[in-house]
């Protein structure tokens, strides 16, 4: 079978916009051990909240599996999160699984770190290339508010220490920027990790899922961050590590190290996005912001063989044509009419 850009289906799909695939971001569970407020609003996510069950879940087998099928239609890059990917405690043995796939160059984990210091070590081991750190702020009481009252930050300091010592690197900080929350703590975050080799990314607060009552007026650009950035350090784009890569770069000039800007909202890169999102009851979605995915899971638990899984997953991508960002509607009745998939379940 072939589409319009000439790629057999089977090998490599395209999308409708001629985009390959080649990047699954896997959610382990759907629960975690933070509340932070533009994910998982305390409110909501109460302890009556009904998370998906062990039955739902994929098992690690079925994860594997579908990672294999994946790689086979040409991803390279596989992202394990949650909810909080750590809270599976045989994370570490899924970990070697995946990194014994041949094709895959590329194996990194998002956390939030507070678990992270007494496995690090173990996931290196297994074959865990890199992992990501969500880290909002360095100061104490914000950092505790916004992880709804859940974190701890000297324990998340340590995690990233511990990463580090086990040469998960490059560690990436991912920071949320939100106006009148953190955005005046972000130059400390900046400072502090200036030097270390750890990459911060400041990130535009986006309108993902239904629940954290997103405002424009609550996002800081990636432009107004850079400015207050060149008020302390001077700083110069670099050129990105990799076709599509999520990021801008930047580096301080004076050699302390790189800072990257993911400005989803002003700044959409849609155009080269080529990542897929399987939720931890195996729902695959193709973009950050679809409203329904398609399930996985089902054919695979009705009997369906490898090609067949195959043939579904080359389908969907082929049929796809997902540009959120570029399309964002800002226009608050015409958003409440859709209905997004929750980050907690894809993971970012
Ligand atoms: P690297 O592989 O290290 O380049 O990381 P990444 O940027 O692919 O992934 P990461 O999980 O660190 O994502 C960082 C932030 O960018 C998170 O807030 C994600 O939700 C957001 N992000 C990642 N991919 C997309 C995407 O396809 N669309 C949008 N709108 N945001 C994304
Ligand atoms: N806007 C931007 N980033 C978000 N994340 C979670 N919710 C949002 C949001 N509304 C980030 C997390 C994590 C990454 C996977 O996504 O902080 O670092
Ligand atoms: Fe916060 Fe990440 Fe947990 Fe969401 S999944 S509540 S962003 S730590
Ligand atoms: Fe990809 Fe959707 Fe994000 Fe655009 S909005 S970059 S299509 S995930």
């Amino acid at each position: 079978m072939q589409n319009a850009a000439g790629v057999t289906a089977k090998t490599n799909p395209r999308d409708q916009m001629g985009r390959p695939l080649r990047d699954l971001r896997i959610s382990l569970l759907d629960q975690c051990n933070f509340r932070c407020p533009y994910c998982m609003p305390e409110t909501e996510f109460h302890a009556d909240y009904e998370f998906l069950t062990r039955q739902q879940r994929l098992s690690h087998d079925e994860i594997v599996r579908l990672a294999s099928i994946a790689v086979n239609l040409g991803v390279t890059k596989l992202r394990l999160t949650g909810g909080e990917p750590l809270l599976d405690k045989k994370v570490a043995d899924l970990v070697a699984r995946l990194a014994k796939i041949e094709g895959v160059d590329d194996l990194a984990l998002t956390t939030n770190a507070m678990l992270l210091a007494p496995v690090a070590q173990k996931l290196a081991a297994a074959g865990l290339h890199r992992v990501t750190i969500s880290l909002d702020t360095l100061d104490t009481d914000i950092f505790r508010a916004m992880s709804g009252g859940r974190g701890d930050l000297a324990t998340v300091i340590k995690g990233i220490e511990a990463a580090e010592q086990a040469g998960l690197s490059p560690v990436k900080i991912n920071t949320v920027v939100q106006r009148g929350v953190n955005d005046h703590t972000v130059l400390d975050l900046l400072e502090h990790f200036r030097g270390s080799g750890h990459i911060v990314r400041l990130i535009e607060y986006m309108d993902v899922g239904n629940r954290n009552n997103w405002r424009l007026e609550e996002v800081v650009s990636s432009r107004e961050s850079l400015q207050q950035i060149e008020t302390r350090w001077p700083v110069r784009p670099v050129d990105p590590t990799y076709h599509g890569e999520v990021a801008r770069r930047y580096e301080y000039v004076d050699g302390a190290g790189e800072i990257g800007f993911i400005s989803s909202v002003t700044e959409p890169f849609c155009g080269s996005c080529s990542r897929a999102r399987l939720s931890a009851d195996g729902v695959l979605y193709t973009c950050l912001f679809a409203s329904a995915g398609t399930s996985l899971r089902d054919p695979m638990r009705n009997g369906a063989d490898d090609e067949e899984l195959a043939d579904i997953l080359s389908r969907i991508w082929l049929r796809r044509n997902d540009r959120y960002s570029e399309l964002r509607p800002t226009d608050a009745p015409l958003k409440r009419m859709r209905s997004k998939v929750e980050m907690y379940r894809v993971g970012g």
